[in-house]
């Protein structure tokens, strides 16, 4: 299926993922219309709160090189959770920063997949247009 590479990316990406507290794993990769990846893991902390989630990032690693929202085609993010994961709410917030409302986000636990997009899962969200 068309999301195969980008959900590919994001299970290798999932190798990464530092979480000796949750052992919960999430990986994330960002793929551009010109045919590059951005990976990213989640990285727990000791001090809870300082841990970042796998999507935000491959958002954050895609932005460092350069890439932009009109760049992406797709982000694809997993886990290795029993249940399909979805986006924490920071992440959502984030993400509807970052990503057009309507690029494709693929949630995949490789066994259960959705296609969803940023408008579908915070609609209604807070956005630099409050701050004019
Ligand atoms: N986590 C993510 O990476 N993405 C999410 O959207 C949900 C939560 C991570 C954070 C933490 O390392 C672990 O999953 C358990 O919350």
């Amino acid at each position: 299926m068309e999301y195969e590479k980008v959900i590919e990316q994001a299970f290798l990406a999932m190798g990464n993922a530092y979480a000796p507290y949750s052992n919960y794993h999430v990986g994330a990769a960002v793929e551009t219309f010109d045919g590059r990846y951005f990976l990213g893991a989640n990285i727990e902390n000791a001090s809870y709160g300082a841990t970042v989630c796998g999507e935000r990032s491959a958002i954050f690693n895609a932005y460092s090189n350069g890439v932009r929202k009109n760049d992406i085609k797709a982000i694809a993010i997993v886990s290795d959770g029993k249940r399909l994961g979805s986006p924490c709410g920071i992440c959502r917030q984030v993400l509807s920063e970052l990503l057009k409302g309507d690029t494709p986000i693929v949630l995949s636990n490789g066994k259960d997949s959705r296609i969803t997009t940023i408008d579908e899962i915070l609609p209604d969200s807070f956005s630099s247009e409050d701050l004019q």
